[in-house]
């Protein structure tokens, strides 16, 4: 089902981290990455034990069994049009928040797997070249309406041979929408007050998170989407706790100049708020606050 080589298309920090462990395996034939101006054919990774590692990557085939997308949200069409892939290649899709994931669904001709991934990653900044592995995580992948199962168990084991930990699961679309709960809350504070994700956890930051936490827990409940066991402060509170010292990614896309990925994060929760008539001001705020 997904023998035969693997195409990861953004070469970017989870592109290059994904491309790298994949390439420590025969799994998947070979491994191959395409960036915005065409194809890698080393990469070097950072692992999480310190060490600095080069693996050599495939030229990418016309035809390849699988295709994890790790572009930005923005960026993930585009690329697939640009990539010219055969009608029905099946994908891994890497981004976070619900924008491309139910487009994708409805309208790619092939079966798409969406992935709640908590690996993390990042892009030395220049004149450094190569990526980090920051921290390890899990990976969380299935199909929106959970009927391509078989491959989503096929390519988690793969990708868990490869040394990313992985799991298939029929309920992607809610850990999809627990993680956006998180980051709508964590990624556009602490860029907006260029603070540490930890800073969050006290005042005066604190009661803005209670304020979007308590927004995003009137959405999810009118829109039928189960809490996380600790509730949705609760969920919150635990990552900015756990991730204390990092820097999120739109942090670190506001301070790099890049575009940041609000409209992923952001735009699907005033879009519940538009469908079930509710007021959300404080993530109205936050989103005309964030730059796209
Ligand atoms: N990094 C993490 O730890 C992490 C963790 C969980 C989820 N995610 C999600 O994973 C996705 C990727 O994140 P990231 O941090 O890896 O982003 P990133 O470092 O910005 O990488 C995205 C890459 O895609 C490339 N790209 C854009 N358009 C393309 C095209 N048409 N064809 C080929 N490549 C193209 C970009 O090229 P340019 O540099 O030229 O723009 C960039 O290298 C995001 O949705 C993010 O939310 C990331």
């Amino acid at each position: 089902m997904t023998a035969g080589p693997w195409l990861v298309l953004g070469a970017g920090a989870l592109g290059q981290l994904f491309a790298a462990r994949l390439a420590t395996t025969n799994d998947t034939g070979s491994i191959a990455l395409l960036g915005r101006h065409g194809a890698l054919n080393q990469v070097r990774l950072q692992e999480t034990d310190g060490n600095w590692q080069t693996r050599t990557l495939a030229y990418p085939t016309m035809a390849p069994a699988l295709v994890i997308v790790a572009t930005k949200a923005f960026d993930a069409e585009q690329a697939l049009k640009q990539a010219q892939l055969a009608p029905g290649t099946p994908l891994l899709l890497l981004q976070n928040g619900f924008s491309v994931q139910p487009r994708l669904s409805t309208h790619w001709p092939g079966p798409v797997l969406c992935a709640a991934t908590t690996e993390a990653a990042y892009r030395q900044p220049p004149p450094a070249t190569g990526v980090v592995h920051a921290a390890a995580g899990h990976t969380w992948l299935g199909d929106l309406a959970a009927t391509h199962g078989a491959l989503a168990e096929t390519v988690a084991a793969t990708l868990t041979r490869a040394g990313l930990a992985a799991s298939a699961c029929d309920d992607i679309g809610e850990r999809l929408w627990h993680k956006l709960a998180v980051n709508a809350v964590i990624n556009p504070l602490t860029a907006r007050h260029r603070v540490h994700n930890g800073a969050l956890a006290a005042p005066p930051f604190s009661a803005e998170v209670e304020e979007l936490c308590a927004e995003i827990a009137q959405l999810m409940a009118a829109a039928q989407i189960s809490p996380p066991t600790e509730g949705w402060r609760g969920w919150v509170s635990a990552v900015i706790e756990a991730t204390a010292g990092n820097r999120s990614s739109m942090l670190q896309d506001v301070l790099a100049g890049r575009p940041t990925e609000r409209d992923a994060i952001l735009a699907p929760l005033l879009a519940l708020a538009d469908t079930h008539a509710l007021a959300v001001p404080r993530l109205r705020a936050c989103y005309h606050a964030t730059p796209g």
